[in-house]
């Protein structure tokens, strides 16, 4: 893949010659951030870290972690391998004085249900993470998940929180340790983001967790239909291209806002289904596959999620450039290129 993009500034801040950390920045998330600021900033000093895949399963059948090199060829920044939850591999890290800190690395698998092992993963490392950008005075940017909100109706508004599975209740927590670190140390700015539903280029070895996009669309290039739960038309999400949420990064390293802690949602501000994905996707691939609608095994499902984005707007000047045709239509090529390499 060209991991080239055009030159796209978000912010003024020119973050040539500033030291940056990013924590799972060999997964989906972590990857394109690291290669914004490479294709935009080359004087940017990146450092990655993260504890890449191993072989080891958890009890739902994925993967405890889904980090892989080959979302970083040709990434030229330094690479550390590493467990947030283990002080010696995060003492590699005081070789640094980090400027700014993306903190992506967690257990992002939400239909995980090993509560003692999601909170040691995502919530015990955060309190670590936030002493080293203490120590460095650096910006802390984190992620959070519209998990947090549960099964809550539309739109989904921070200060209303109602985590349903422990992924969202570690999430939740994180947000609240933020807050009251931030209390304690007022120079800091500590930005939680709560993404939505994320897809785009990077997320294909997320493998089952990875967005339904390139899951339907590789059903499509296999030639079979796509397969949804019945009534998909009334299942909506608010899903979110990649960019979109590399721009909310960004641009929540000048938030403009008071006190020194604050959470933005991370979503279009609409709706869409998922029998949307899979009618835009056969558009794309000039396919007339129809679908197969199977049950839904799941209780407790969202029927709808939608980020009330107003905050993010007014305080970041965050305004999501694409569509889910667009960000479809960005995609597709890749998609198709995974699908040949999968099948070479
Ligand atoms: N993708 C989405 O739709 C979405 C939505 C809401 C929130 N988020 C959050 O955004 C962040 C990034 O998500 P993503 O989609 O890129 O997921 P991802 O799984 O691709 O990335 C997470 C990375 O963290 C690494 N990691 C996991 N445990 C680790 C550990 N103990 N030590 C070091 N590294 C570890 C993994 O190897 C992986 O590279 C996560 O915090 C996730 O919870 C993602």
């Amino acid at each position: 893949m060209n991991n080239s993009k055009l030159k796209m500034n978000y912010s003024d801040i020119n973050f040539n010659n500033k030291t940056i950390l990013i924590t799972g920045g060999a997964g989906f998330i972590g990857s394109n951030l690291a290669f914004y600021f490479q294709d935009n900033y080359p004087n940017s000093n990146i450092v990655i870290f993260d504890c890449f895949r191993s072989e080891e399963v958890l009890l739902n059948g994925n993967l405890l972690s889904f980090g892989h090199y080959k979302n970083l060829i040709g990434f030229r920044g330094n690479i550390i391998c590493g467990n947030i939850n283990n002080e010696n591999d995060l003492s590699l890290l005081n070789d640094y004085k980090f400027d700014y800190i993306f903190h992506q690395a967690a257990i992002s698998d939400t239909r995980l249900y090993d509560q003692k092992l999601i909170m040691k993963t995502n919530v015990n490392s955060f309190y670590d993470l936030l002493k080293i950008a203490k120590k460095d005075n650096a910006i802390m940017i984190y992620a959070s998940s519209a998990a947090v909100y549960g099964n809550l109706s539309s739109p989904q508004t921070v200060g209303t929180e109602n985590p349903e599975n422990p992924y969202g209740y570690s999430k939740y927590m994180m947000d609240k340790i933020a807050c009251n670190y931030a209390i304690k140390n007022p120079s800091m700015l500590i930005v939680g983001l709560r993404f939505f539903n994320v897809y785009g280029p990077k997320e294909f070895y997320k493998a089952k967790t990875s967005s339904m996009v390139v899951q339907l669309g590789h059903q499509i290039l296999d030639g079979k239909p796509p397969s949804l739960f019945k009534n998909s038309d009334k299942i909506l999400r608010d899903f979110i291209y990649i960019d979109d949420v590399v721009q909310a990064n960004i641009k929540a390293c000048k938030s403009k806002n008071k006190p020194n802690h604050e959470i933005y949602n991370v979503g279009t501000g609409i709706s869409r289904s998922f029998q949307d994905i899979s009618d835009i996707l056969q558009k794309e691939l000039s396919t007339n596959l129809g679908n197969k609608y199977i049950s839904n095994p799941y209780s407790g499902y969202q029927m709808n999620t939608q980020a009330e984005i107003t905050k993010t707007n007014e305080n970041l000047g965050f305004v999501p450039n694409f569509s889910l045709e667009s960000g479809i239509n960005s995609y597709i090529n890749e998609i198709k290129r995974l699908h040949l390499e999968k099948n070479q």
